[in-house]
């Protein structure tokens, strides 16, 4: 239920609701087919969705395009539509806006943050990097537009590794701001990096005893995990990849039962495309729900709606900070191509 459930709203107060509130909260009328209203808005307005695996399964059925954070930066940067509907969190909205930023860009919901973002605020980084001048910052996308403007080069989790490995040897690196991300990287390329001490809250709550537990009572299991997870865990896993890699493992291994360590969102697309797979959400410390990610579920079918309804929140940028943040994030896909990571077109 939003706070505002009764009368339509005037263009002078949307601003004020957006900033008071952080999306439109507006209740569509009563019986509103929003799968029909969302499609029907998209094409009249020339709009497209774009979502991440960890939204809600509703939502990565109406959207255009469902991906992992660089299968979603490319789809922002090649898109011909006028209108970006961001169904991720903030810094995903972010990139697109600077991908793109002659084009309209909408989050659902202004609060969806990231907390692996939040652990690097850009004064503290710095700071950080002040006490390290002759090193290059290689910074994972989950970050503020503001610390991607002070790095050289952006990675995500499916790229870290080979451009990581295929930077000049002799530069000295920085890596930022995921921990976890980074112990990996280094531990698959050899190369040492100063780490900025950030983690993910999703992905640090898994329980390795309780899941070395459920490995003996599915013995034919694979574990697979997402980067982000804590090294322990990650040492234990039979594949380590990032959201889509984790999705076409499932789909092309020949194995039938799979633990998974990510955040659950991913399971419905696992489920659609290899029904006769069986999915075992891996275990948390305190038997929580805390894997699911509290930012990325705040966007629901009746925000996005109203984001193209209203055409509000709107994602706006300084005009130099896009111009700073742009070149390491087209870096990284122009690394991205010529490693083959991603295809040339
Ligand atoms: P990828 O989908 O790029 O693997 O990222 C996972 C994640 O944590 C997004 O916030
Ligand atoms: Fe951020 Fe973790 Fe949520 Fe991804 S899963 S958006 S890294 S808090």
């Amino acid at each position: 239920m939003f706070p505002q459930s009764t009368a339509l709203p005037s263009p002078q107060e949307i601003p004020t609701w957006v900033s008071t509130y952080g999306y439109v909260p507006v209740e569509p009328p009563p019986h509103t087919d929003l799968f029909a209203e969302i499609q029907r808005l998209k094409k009249e307005k020339n709009a497209i969705l774009l979502a991440h695996y960890y939204q809600d399964a509703d939502i990565q059925d109406i959207a255009d395009y469902v991906g992992d954070s660089l299968g979603l930066s490319q789809k922002a940067a090649e898109t011909n539509a006028d209108i970006i509907v961001f169904a991720g969190v903030h810094f995903m909205a972010e990139t697109a806006k600077i991908l793109n930023p002659t084009k309209k860009v909408l989050i659902p919901d202004m609060n969806a943050g990231c907390s692996l973002s939040d652990s690097c605020p850009p004064e503290a980084f710095r700071a950080f990097k002040e006490k390290y001048p002759e090193y290059k910052v290689v910074s994972y996308i989950n970050t503020s537009a503001a610390i991607k403007a002070m790095s050289d080069i952006i990675v995500t989790s499916s790229n870290a590794v080979p451009i990581v490995q295929a930077l000049p040897p002799d530069w000295k690196l920085i890596f930022a701001p995921d921990k976890n991300l980074g112990l990996y990287v280094m531990r698959k390329t050899g190369r040492q990096m100063v780490l900025w001490e950030g983690v993910c809250m999703v992905h640090t709550v898994f329980s390795h005893q309780k899941v070395r537990a459920l490995r003996q009572q599915y013995p034919d299991a694979k574990l697979i995990a997402h980067p982000e997870c804590e090294p322990a865990l990650l040492e234990e896993a039979d594949f380590i990849g990032s959201t889509t890699a984790l999705l076409n493992y499932v789909i092309n291994s020949l194995d039938k039962q799979f633990i998974v360590a990510t955040e659950p969102g991913i399971l419905h697309q696992m489920r659609k495309a290899a029904p006769d797979k069986e999915l075992i959400q891996a275990p948390t410390e305190y038997s929580c729900s805390c894997n699911t990610c509290p930012h990325m579920k705040l966007n629901t079918l009746e925000k996005i709606y109203n984001a193209l309804l209203y055409e509000a929140p709107e994602l706006i940028l300084p005009l130099d900070l896009i111009e700073a943040a742009r070149r390491p994030i087209e870096r990284m896909l122009e690394m991205s191509r010529a490693l083959g990571v991603i295809s040339k077109s």
